[in-house]
């Protein structure tokens, strides 16, 4: 089973792509963002460290992030392969990983960079909502749930994340394109990049990364 980074811009659909592939490879997800929200919301010290740099929408510091998937990748269920939903998120997390890998005797087998427009981009996140209980996401245009604030899935409550105001969009898409997007190149320069269009249906997509891991 695939160990595969998933790139993209904030509301690319890293995290609702993970939900099919998840199901499609049984492989687990290791959502950077969605452990360091659950730090945040439990108050721990990595979760009072990391608020403030996730409320401005900056990325939080290496050294926190590096540590804490570090840590996940060394889990039993890792040893069947896994996806990388927003790490790494700069030049020198990527690095980081390397070593992290090589120690534990793995490899990256394929970047799958999720590419969406910035227009969609701010589209889809400004319409966001996420479920408290089992973090799937919706959007109130796109993927509406049956009732406004409650999940189809688990019942849980739906809500709006912090940093998807519009300001803090702005800013997440910009760090990206300063910081994350230099990724791009540096897996193209290692082989492992895999482009695969963002728009269109969710399962439609989610064939093309299929299609693309080979
Ligand atoms: P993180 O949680 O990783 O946020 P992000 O990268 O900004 O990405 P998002 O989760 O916003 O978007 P997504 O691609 O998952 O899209 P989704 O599937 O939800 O990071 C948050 C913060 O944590 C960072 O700003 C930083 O501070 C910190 N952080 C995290 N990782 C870090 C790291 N490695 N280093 C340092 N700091 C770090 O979809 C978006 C919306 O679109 C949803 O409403 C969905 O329903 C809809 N949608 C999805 N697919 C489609 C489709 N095909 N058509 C129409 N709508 C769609
Ligand atoms: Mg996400």
């Amino acid at each position: 089973m695939p160990n595969i980074i998933l790139l993209g811009a904030p509301g690319a659909g890293k995290g609702t792509q993970s939900k099919n592939l998840i199901a499609q490879y049984g492989i687990p997800q290791i959502s950077t963002g969605d452990i360091l929200r659950a730090n945040v919301r439990n108050k721990t010290e990595l979760g009072v460290k990391a608020k403030d740099f996730m409320d401005k929408g900056a990325l939080v510091p290496n050294e926190l992030v590096v540590e804490m998937v570090a840590g996940r990748l060394e889990d039993e269920d890792c040893n069947k392969g896994f996806i990388l939903d927003g790490f790494p998120r700069n030049i020198a997390q990527a690095d980081e990983l390397k070593v992290t890998l090589d120690k534990l005797g793995k490899d990256i087998d394929a970047t799958i960079g999720i590419e969406v427009d910035k227009k969609e981009l701010v589209r889809r996140l400004s319409g966001r909502r996420v479920c408290r209980g089992c973090g799937e996401a919706f959007h109130v245009i796109f993927n509406p749930p049956v009732n406004i604030d409650v999940c189809d899935s688990c019942g849980g409550e739906l809500y709006q994340r912090d940093d998807d105001k519009e300001e803090t969009i702005e800013k997440r898409l910009e760090v990206y394109d300063e910081e994350t997007h230099p990724l791009i190149e540096y897996y193209k320069d290692k082989g492992l990049y895999r482009a695969v269009a963002g728009i269109g249906s969710v399962d439609s997509i989610t064939e093309a990364i299929v299609k693309a891991l080979g």
